[in-house]
Protein backbone atom coordinates (compact mmCIF):
# COMPACT_ATOMS: atom_id res chain seq x y z
CA UNK A 1 0.00 0.00 0.00
CA UNK A 2 1.54 3.41 -0.74
CA UNK A 3 1.47 5.94 1.55
CA UNK A 4 -0.97 8.75 1.43
CA UNK A 5 0.64 11.66 -1.20
CA UNK A 6 1.93 14.60 0.32
CA UNK A 7 0.28 17.81 0.20
CA UNK A 8 2.75 20.67 -1.12
CA UNK A 9 1.32 23.25 1.51
CA UNK A 10 2.76 20.85 4.39
CA UNK A 11 5.90 20.50 2.92
CA UNK A 12 7.90 23.78 4.12
CA UNK A 13 11.11 23.65 5.61
CA UNK A 14 10.70 22.73 9.70
CA UNK A 15 13.94 25.04 10.08
CA UNK A 16 11.34 28.09 10.01
CA UNK A 17 8.79 27.01 11.94
CA UNK A 18 10.14 28.47 14.88
CA UNK A 19 11.78 30.95 13.48
CA UNK A 20 11.51 35.10 15.13
CA UNK A 21 10.65 38.04 13.39
CA UNK A 22 11.30 41.77 13.72
CA UNK A 23 8.31 43.21 15.14
CA UNK A 24 8.98 46.89 13.88
CA UNK A 25 8.18 45.59 10.63
CA UNK A 26 4.69 43.66 12.09
CA UNK A 27 3.90 46.45 14.03
CA UNK A 28 4.52 49.07 10.88
CA UNK A 29 2.38 46.60 8.24
CA UNK A 30 -0.51 46.76 11.64
CA UNK A 31 -0.20 50.73 11.07
CA UNK A 32 -0.45 50.97 7.66
CA UNK A 33 -3.61 48.70 7.46
CA UNK A 34 -5.49 51.59 10.41
CA UNK A 35 -4.24 54.15 8.37
CA UNK A 36 -5.82 52.36 4.75
CA UNK A 37 -8.81 52.59 7.02
CA UNK A 38 -8.48 56.38 7.73
CA UNK A 39 -6.87 56.75 11.12
CA UNK A 40 -4.35 58.98 11.19
CA UNK A 41 -1.05 57.03 12.75
CA UNK A 42 1.95 58.62 14.28
CA UNK A 43 4.83 56.16 13.27
CA UNK A 44 7.47 55.70 16.35
CA UNK A 45 7.69 51.70 15.51
CA UNK A 46 10.60 51.69 12.93
CA UNK A 47 14.29 52.45 12.62
CA UNK A 48 14.32 54.53 9.12
CA UNK A 49 15.42 58.16 9.39
CA UNK A 50 12.83 60.35 7.91
CA UNK A 51 15.49 62.29 6.04
CA UNK A 52 16.29 61.82 2.28
CA UNK A 53 19.65 60.41 1.15
CA UNK A 54 21.98 63.63 0.65
CA UNK A 55 22.16 64.78 -2.50
CA UNK A 56 25.77 64.32 -3.56
CA UNK A 57 25.23 60.51 -3.09
CA UNK A 58 22.27 60.31 -5.02
CA UNK A 59 23.95 61.65 -7.83
CA UNK A 60 26.66 59.93 -7.26
CA UNK A 61 24.13 56.87 -8.01
CA UNK A 62 23.19 59.06 -11.26
CA UNK A 63 26.88 59.42 -12.29
CA UNK A 64 27.53 55.40 -11.64
CA UNK A 65 24.49 54.39 -14.18
CA UNK A 66 25.71 56.55 -16.73
CA UNK A 67 29.39 55.30 -16.46
CA UNK A 68 28.44 51.48 -16.73
CA UNK A 69 28.48 50.38 -13.14
CA UNK A 70 25.61 48.26 -14.21
CA UNK A 71 27.02 45.02 -14.03
CA UNK A 72 28.16 42.04 -11.79
CA UNK A 73 30.88 42.97 -9.88
CA UNK A 74 33.07 40.41 -8.08
CA UNK A 75 30.87 39.25 -4.93
CA UNK A 76 32.29 40.79 -1.58
CA UNK A 77 32.19 44.04 -3.96
CA UNK A 78 34.58 45.44 -6.88
CA UNK A 79 38.19 45.35 -5.61
CA UNK A 80 38.79 49.09 -6.39
CA UNK A 81 35.60 49.72 -4.04
CA UNK A 82 36.19 47.30 -1.24
CA UNK A 83 40.06 49.28 -1.13
CA UNK A 84 38.17 52.48 -0.70
CA UNK A 85 35.85 51.36 1.61
CA UNK A 86 38.60 50.15 3.49
CA UNK A 87 40.36 53.57 3.28
CA UNK A 88 37.30 54.71 4.82
CA UNK A 89 37.29 52.77 7.75
CA UNK A 90 41.13 53.18 8.38
CA UNK A 91 40.29 57.22 8.53
CA UNK A 92 37.44 57.41 10.90
CA UNK A 93 38.55 54.84 13.40
CA UNK A 94 42.58 56.18 13.01
CA UNK A 95 43.70 52.35 12.35
CA UNK A 96 46.53 50.89 10.19
CA UNK A 97 46.58 47.54 8.06
CA UNK A 98 42.67 47.67 6.27
CA UNK A 99 42.78 47.07 2.96
CA UNK A 100 40.47 45.38 0.76
CA UNK A 101 41.16 42.21 1.55
CA UNK A 102 39.01 42.65 4.65
CA UNK A 103 36.09 44.36 3.23
CA UNK A 104 33.24 42.65 1.90
CA UNK A 105 30.17 44.47 0.75
CA UNK A 106 26.66 43.57 0.94
CA UNK A 107 22.99 44.35 0.01
CA UNK A 108 22.03 45.97 3.77
CA UNK A 109 23.76 45.25 6.67
CA UNK A 110 21.72 43.04 7.98
CA UNK A 111 23.33 40.38 5.38
CA UNK A 112 26.04 40.18 7.46
CA UNK A 113 24.26 39.38 10.84
CA UNK A 114 22.94 36.44 8.70
CA UNK A 115 25.88 35.17 6.99
CA UNK A 116 27.73 35.57 9.82
CA UNK A 117 25.86 32.68 11.74
CA UNK A 118 26.20 30.51 8.71
CA UNK A 119 30.00 30.70 8.38
CA UNK A 120 30.72 29.97 12.29
CA UNK A 121 27.96 28.90 14.09
CA UNK A 122 27.28 24.75 13.95
CA UNK A 123 24.73 22.97 15.79
CA UNK A 124 25.30 23.61 19.56
CA UNK A 125 27.52 26.12 19.38
CA UNK A 126 26.61 28.64 21.78
CA UNK A 127 25.97 32.46 20.54
CA UNK A 128 25.90 35.18 23.44
CA UNK A 129 23.52 38.06 23.00
CA UNK A 130 22.51 41.26 24.63
CA UNK A 131 19.30 40.97 26.05
CA UNK A 132 17.20 43.45 25.18
CA UNK A 133 18.74 43.61 22.13
CA UNK A 134 18.33 43.86 18.13
CA UNK A 135 15.80 40.50 16.97
CA UNK A 136 18.21 39.83 13.94
CA UNK A 137 20.86 37.55 15.99
CA UNK A 138 18.56 35.48 17.65
CA UNK A 139 16.97 34.32 14.44
CA UNK A 140 20.48 33.70 12.43
CA UNK A 141 22.02 31.63 15.23
CA UNK A 142 18.30 29.62 15.48
CA UNK A 143 18.52 29.15 12.32
CA UNK A 144 21.62 27.52 12.57
CA UNK A 145 21.29 25.37 15.41
CA UNK A 146 22.89 27.42 17.71
CA UNK A 147 22.07 27.95 21.05
CA UNK A 148 21.42 31.17 22.82
CA UNK A 149 23.17 32.48 25.70
CA UNK A 150 20.94 35.84 27.24
CA UNK A 151 24.00 38.65 29.09
CA UNK A 152 21.07 40.92 29.84
CA UNK A 153 21.59 44.96 30.09
CA UNK A 154 19.91 47.07 32.66
CA UNK A 155 18.53 50.45 33.09
CA UNK A 156 20.62 51.52 36.19
CA UNK A 157 24.19 50.83 34.21
CA UNK A 158 22.52 52.94 30.88
CA UNK A 159 22.09 49.65 29.48
CA UNK A 160 25.61 48.45 29.91
CA UNK A 161 26.46 44.62 31.06
CA UNK A 162 27.96 43.28 34.19
CA UNK A 163 31.54 42.01 33.15
CA UNK A 164 31.28 39.63 36.23
CA UNK A 165 27.75 38.38 33.89
CA UNK A 166 29.57 37.84 30.65
CA UNK A 167 32.40 36.26 32.15
CA UNK A 168 29.75 33.31 33.88
CA UNK A 169 28.38 33.00 30.70
CA UNK A 170 31.60 32.19 28.38
CA UNK A 171 33.56 28.77 28.26
CA UNK A 172 34.86 26.45 25.40
CA UNK A 173 31.35 25.84 23.76
CA UNK A 174 31.37 30.16 22.94
CA UNK A 175 31.99 30.88 19.43
CA UNK A 176 30.03 33.69 18.61
CA UNK A 177 29.38 37.23 20.96
CA UNK A 178 26.84 39.93 19.18
CA UNK A 179 27.62 42.77 20.73
CA UNK A 180 26.02 46.02 19.30
CA UNK A 181 26.89 49.88 20.09
CA UNK A 182 24.91 52.55 20.12
CA UNK A 183 22.43 49.84 20.65
CA UNK A 184 19.09 49.30 19.52
CA UNK A 185 16.78 49.31 20.95
CA UNK A 186 18.00 51.17 24.63
CA UNK A 187 20.10 53.66 22.84
CA UNK A 188 23.00 52.98 25.35
CA UNK A 189 26.30 52.80 24.29
CA UNK A 190 29.63 50.85 25.57
CA UNK A 191 32.99 52.25 27.00
CA UNK A 192 36.02 51.36 25.31
CA UNK A 193 36.58 49.51 28.83
CA UNK A 194 33.86 47.25 27.86
CA UNK A 195 35.10 46.63 24.84
CA UNK A 196 38.58 45.64 25.87
CA UNK A 197 36.75 43.09 28.44
CA UNK A 198 35.09 41.49 25.80
CA UNK A 199 38.36 41.34 23.63
CA UNK A 200 40.20 39.36 26.66
CA UNK A 201 37.93 37.13 27.28
CA UNK A 202 37.62 36.39 23.83
CA UNK A 203 41.28 35.70 23.32
CA UNK A 204 40.78 33.59 26.22
CA UNK A 205 38.14 30.90 24.70
CA UNK A 206 38.93 31.79 21.29
CA UNK A 207 35.38 32.88 20.47
CA UNK A 208 34.58 35.36 17.52
CA UNK A 209 32.64 38.85 18.01
CA UNK A 210 30.39 40.41 15.97
CA UNK A 211 30.58 44.19 16.54
CA UNK A 212 27.22 46.04 15.32
CA UNK A 213 28.44 49.87 14.82
CA UNK A 214 25.68 50.66 12.56
CA UNK A 215 24.76 53.71 14.89
CA UNK A 216 28.41 54.34 15.29
CA UNK A 217 27.92 58.43 13.94
CA UNK A 218 24.78 58.72 16.17
CA UNK A 219 26.95 59.11 19.77
CA UNK A 220 25.71 62.08 21.36
CA UNK A 221 27.86 62.20 24.45
CA UNK A 222 31.74 61.42 24.12
CA UNK A 223 33.42 59.30 21.82
CA UNK A 224 32.47 56.10 19.83
CA UNK A 225 34.23 53.31 21.66
CA UNK A 226 35.00 50.99 18.68
CA UNK A 227 35.70 47.23 18.81
CA UNK A 228 38.38 48.20 15.98
CA UNK A 229 39.96 50.29 18.24
CA UNK A 230 41.01 47.27 19.88
CA UNK A 231 44.55 46.81 19.80
CA UNK A 232 45.51 43.09 17.90
CA UNK A 233 42.44 41.61 17.75
CA UNK A 234 41.12 42.06 13.96
CA UNK A 235 40.93 37.83 13.56
CA UNK A 236 38.64 37.68 15.89
CA UNK A 237 36.49 40.94 14.19
CA UNK A 238 33.49 40.93 12.47
CA UNK A 239 32.76 44.77 12.55
CA UNK A 240 29.74 45.51 11.15
CA UNK A 241 28.87 49.08 9.59
CA UNK A 242 26.32 50.23 7.09
CA UNK A 243 24.66 53.00 5.30
CA UNK A 244 20.97 52.84 6.49
CA UNK A 245 21.15 54.68 9.22
CA UNK A 246 24.33 57.22 8.90
CA UNK A 247 22.58 58.46 5.32
CA UNK A 248 19.41 57.47 5.88
CA UNK A 249 19.64 54.69 3.09
CA UNK A 250 17.79 52.13 4.18
CA UNK A 251 16.41 51.78 0.72
CA UNK A 252 19.38 51.65 -1.23
CA UNK A 253 20.43 48.01 0.65
CA UNK A 254 23.89 48.88 1.70
CA UNK A 255 26.65 47.30 4.49
CA UNK A 256 29.55 46.47 4.78
CA UNK A 257 31.85 44.25 7.42
CA UNK A 258 35.43 44.41 8.50
CA UNK A 259 37.21 41.45 8.93
CA UNK A 260 39.93 39.00 8.61
CA UNK A 261 41.03 37.96 4.82
CA UNK A 262 40.12 34.29 5.51
CA UNK A 263 36.93 34.95 7.06
CA UNK A 264 36.15 37.59 4.32
CA UNK A 265 36.86 34.66 1.98
CA UNK A 266 34.52 32.37 3.81
CA UNK A 267 31.45 35.41 3.81
CA UNK A 268 32.38 36.11 0.04
CA UNK A 269 31.67 32.42 -0.56
CA UNK A 270 28.04 32.52 0.79
CA UNK A 271 27.32 35.89 -1.03
CA UNK A 272 28.25 34.24 -4.16
CA UNK A 273 26.06 31.09 -3.39
CA UNK A 274 23.13 33.68 -2.44
CA UNK A 275 23.00 37.04 -3.43
CA UNK A 276 26.26 37.13 -5.93
CA UNK A 277 26.97 40.98 -5.57
CA UNK A 278 25.55 43.74 -4.50
CA UNK A 279 24.69 46.50 -6.79
CA UNK A 280 27.48 48.25 -8.68
CA UNK A 281 25.93 51.49 -8.73
CA UNK A 282 24.83 51.69 -5.01
CA UNK A 283 28.64 50.50 -4.13
CA UNK A 284 29.72 53.71 -5.87
CA UNK A 285 27.36 55.75 -4.30
CA UNK A 286 28.49 54.30 -1.27
CA UNK A 287 32.01 55.60 -1.50
CA UNK A 288 30.79 58.71 -1.93
CA UNK A 289 29.05 58.64 1.25
CA UNK A 290 32.21 57.56 3.41
CA UNK A 291 34.96 59.73 2.03
CA UNK A 292 32.66 62.75 0.07
CA UNK A 293 30.87 65.77 1.70
CA UNK A 294 29.27 64.63 5.10
CA UNK A 295 27.01 67.81 6.32
CA UNK A 296 23.93 66.07 4.65
CA UNK A 297 24.43 63.49 7.04
CA UNK A 298 25.62 65.98 10.10
CA UNK A 299 22.71 68.03 9.83
CA UNK A 300 20.60 65.18 10.47
CA UNK A 301 22.37 63.81 12.97
CA UNK A 302 22.04 67.12 15.12
CA UNK A 303 18.00 67.37 14.54
CA UNK A 304 18.06 63.74 15.92
CA UNK A 305 19.98 65.45 19.03
CA UNK A 306 17.41 67.90 19.64
CA UNK A 307 14.45 65.00 19.02
CA UNK A 308 15.79 62.95 21.61
CA UNK A 309 15.50 65.87 24.40
CA UNK A 310 12.51 66.34 22.99
CA UNK A 311 10.98 62.89 23.30
CA UNK A 312 12.74 62.16 26.62
CA UNK A 313 11.47 64.99 28.31
CA UNK A 314 8.34 64.39 26.76
CA UNK A 315 8.09 60.69 28.35
CA UNK A 316 9.02 62.18 31.48
CA UNK A 317 6.28 64.34 32.38
CA UNK A 318 3.89 61.84 31.78
CA UNK A 319 2.81 60.56 35.50
CA UNK A 320 4.52 56.98 35.87
CA UNK A 321 6.69 56.74 33.15
CA UNK A 322 10.45 57.14 32.93
CA UNK A 323 13.16 57.73 30.52
CA UNK A 324 16.32 57.37 30.83
CA UNK A 325 18.77 59.92 28.73
CA UNK A 326 20.26 57.57 25.79
CA UNK A 327 23.63 58.39 24.88
CA UNK A 328 23.32 57.21 21.16
CA UNK A 329 21.57 55.57 18.08
CA UNK A 330 17.91 56.81 17.91
CA UNK A 331 15.59 55.13 20.23
CA UNK A 332 14.38 55.56 23.80
CA UNK A 333 13.33 53.04 26.08
CA UNK A 334 10.96 54.19 28.76
CA UNK A 335 10.38 52.29 31.84
CA UNK A 336 6.27 51.63 31.58
CA UNK A 337 6.60 49.19 34.81
CA UNK A 338 4.01 51.17 36.70
CA UNK A 339 1.41 50.23 33.93
CA UNK A 340 2.61 46.77 33.42
CA UNK A 341 3.84 44.65 36.16
CA UNK A 342 1.89 46.87 39.04
CA UNK A 343 -0.90 47.09 37.01
CA UNK A 344 -0.97 43.75 35.64
CA UNK A 345 -0.33 43.99 32.02
CA UNK A 346 2.74 43.56 30.10
CA UNK A 347 4.25 45.54 27.38
CA UNK A 348 2.68 44.08 24.30
CA UNK A 349 -0.96 44.68 25.68
CA UNK A 350 0.32 48.74 26.12
CA UNK A 351 1.91 48.43 22.74
CA UNK A 352 -1.28 47.03 21.21
CA UNK A 353 -3.70 49.36 23.30
CA UNK A 354 -1.91 52.46 22.53
CA UNK A 355 -2.03 51.21 18.45
CA UNK A 356 -5.51 50.60 18.54
CA UNK A 357 -6.92 53.16 20.11
CA UNK A 358 -4.48 56.59 20.74
CA UNK A 359 -2.73 55.34 16.93
CA UNK A 360 0.78 55.83 17.77
CA UNK A 361 2.80 52.96 16.81
CA UNK A 362 5.48 52.07 18.69
CA UNK A 363 7.19 48.67 20.06
CA UNK A 364 6.91 46.27 23.22
CA UNK A 365 10.14 46.34 24.98
CA UNK A 366 9.94 42.43 24.49
CA UNK A 367 10.23 42.19 20.86
CA UNK A 368 14.32 42.59 21.55
CA UNK A 369 14.06 40.29 24.54
CA UNK A 370 12.21 39.16 27.51
CA UNK A 371 14.67 41.99 29.51
CA UNK A 372 12.68 43.95 28.09
CA UNK A 373 9.42 43.66 29.71
CA UNK A 374 8.55 46.98 31.54
CA UNK A 375 9.41 49.09 28.36
CA UNK A 376 8.67 50.20 25.26
CA UNK A 377 10.91 50.89 22.59
CA UNK A 378 10.17 54.53 20.53
CA UNK A 379 12.19 55.65 17.42
CA UNK A 380 12.43 59.49 17.26
CA UNK A 381 12.82 59.06 13.48
CA UNK A 382 10.38 61.21 13.22
CA UNK A 383 9.40 64.77 13.03
CA UNK A 384 9.06 67.09 16.04
CA UNK A 385 6.35 68.00 15.18
CA UNK A 386 4.81 64.29 15.07
CA UNK A 387 6.77 63.54 18.05
CA UNK A 388 4.90 66.23 20.17
CA UNK A 389 1.63 64.72 19.07
CA UNK A 390 2.37 61.34 20.24
CA UNK A 391 3.81 62.58 23.54
CA UNK A 392 0.09 64.04 23.89
CA UNK A 393 -1.51 61.30 22.45
CA UNK A 394 0.67 58.41 25.16
CA UNK A 395 -0.06 61.35 27.50
CA UNK A 396 -3.59 60.56 27.42
CA UNK A 397 -3.15 56.87 26.91
CA UNK A 398 -1.32 56.34 30.01
CA UNK A 399 -4.04 58.36 31.72
CA UNK A 400 -6.72 56.01 30.46
CA UNK A 401 -4.30 53.19 31.70
CA UNK A 402 -4.27 54.53 35.43
C1 LIG B 1 21.46 47.09 15.27
C2 LIG B 1 21.11 46.93 13.83
N1 LIG B 1 21.90 46.20 13.05
C3 LIG B 1 21.63 46.02 11.74
C4 LIG B 1 20.52 46.59 11.16
C5 LIG B 1 20.23 46.30 9.71
O1 LIG B 1 20.47 47.37 8.90
P1 LIG B 1 20.18 47.34 7.32
O2 LIG B 1 18.84 47.97 7.13
O3 LIG B 1 21.27 48.10 6.70
O4 LIG B 1 20.17 45.92 6.87
C6 LIG B 1 19.65 47.35 11.95
C7 LIG B 1 18.43 47.94 11.37
O5 LIG B 1 17.50 48.30 12.04
C8 LIG B 1 19.96 47.54 13.32
O6 LIG B 1 19.17 48.27 14.13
Amino acid sequence: MSSAKPHFTDRFASRLDDCGTEDAFVVLAQAKALEAQGRDIVHLQIGEPDFDTPRNIIDKAHWALDHGYTHYTGSAGAMEHREKYAEYVCQRYGVEGVTGENIVIYPGAKPIVFLTAMALVDPGDEVIIFDPTYPGYEAAVQLMGGVIKRLPLTEDTGFRFDHEQLKQLVSNKTKLFYLNTPQNPTGGVLTQGDLDFVAELAREYGFYVLSDEIYNRFVYEGEHASMLKVPEFRDQLIFLDGHSKTYAMTGWRLGFSVTSPALARRLTLLATNSFSCTAAFTQVAGIEALLGDQSGSQAMIAEFKARRSLIVDGLNSIPGVSCTMPKGAFYVFPNIKEYTEKAGRTSLDVQRYILQNYGVALLAGTSFGKNGEGYLRLSYANSRENIQKAIDLLREAFASLA
